[in-house]
């Protein structure tokens, strides 16, 4: 691995649904360990990005390079082979197991899904060791208190919890986080943002998020979206004070 490499460079990312325009030459860098926060209003085109790089959604045209290789667009079970591990709007837990439970059927789930084991760096069907490593990776997101409750008995923002711990069991070097703060209040902004920056002595982290200011205060750089194009790019004290960025927010009253 090079370390003088982005660790994930999208470049010229354009994509169209029928006539419409979705992203246009959108450029993105990830570095090791930073943790990046892609925003813009509704509809901007964020969305669609981070499914791109997910493999949802092909792009029209445009490459993608991991640690400094061209690759094509994944597929999304080679996800975990490149490293890449994602949470999605909407968690889906599994209201009759528990939290552990969970966790381990989400890493199992990758299996059945034709995944080879051997991403993992471990047979998944070995109950042991995924156990183990699903342990270690609620551990990370909130002690193992919570382990054996059912996840129908928990809180909110502690199915949010689970759900990155389930992201976490492959032991990614990339994270994609669509709008982990949605739905959730001043204090748990404020544990999300503590865990995310946590998480980057290991990993980077990209963050799609529709209010810019629960992403100021966790990334290091902030790309903004607007109609499908990037507009500004930067700190987030730079974005945060870019006029094209405020007018941008203004013109749709999103905040
Ligand atoms: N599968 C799709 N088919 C048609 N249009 C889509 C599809 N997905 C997104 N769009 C359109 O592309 C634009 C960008 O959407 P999206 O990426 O979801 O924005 P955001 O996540 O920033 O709100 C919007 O105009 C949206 O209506
Ligand atoms: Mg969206």
């Amino acid at each position: 691995m090079s370390t003088n490499s982005p660790l994930l460079h999208a470049k010229g990312v354009s994509i169209s649904f029928g006539g419409l325009r979705a992203l246009n030459d959108v450029h993105l860098q990830l570095n090791h360990g930073e943790v990046v926060g892609v925003i813009g209003p509704n509809g901007a085109g964020k969305t669609t990005l981070f499914n791109a790089i997910c493999g949802l959604v092909e792009p029209d045209s445009g490459t993608l390079e991991l640690d400094g290789h061209k690759r094509n667009w994944p597929k999304p079970y080679e996800l975990v082979d490149l490293g890449i591990a994602r949470t999605l709007q909407g968690v889906g837990l599994f209201p009759e197991l528990t939290v552990l439970e969970n966790v381990m059927i989400g890493a199992q789930k990758f299996a059945k899904t034709g995944l080879l084991s051997a991403a993992f760096g471990f047979d998944v069907r070995d109950e042991a060791q995924l156990r183990n490593r699903s342990v270690t990776a609620l551990e990370k997101v909130f002690g193992t208190t919570l382990m054996h409750r059912r996840a129908d008995t928990l809180s909110y923002p502690d199915t949010k919890r689970v759900a990155i711990a389930r992201a976490l069991v492959s032991e990614p070097k990339v994270l994609m986080l669509d709008e982990p703060a949605g739905g959730l209040g001043p204090r748990d902004i404020e544990w999300m943002n503590t865990l995310i920056r946590n998480l980057t002595s290991t990993m980077s982290v990209l963050i799609v998020e529709h209010h810019m200011d629960v992403v100021m205060s966790v990334c290091d750089r902030i790309y903004v979206l607007n109609f499908g194009e990037v507009i500004s790019s930067g700190t987030p004290d730079f974005v945060r004070r870019d006029p094209g960025v405020i007018a941008a927010y203004l013109g749709t009253g999103a905040s």
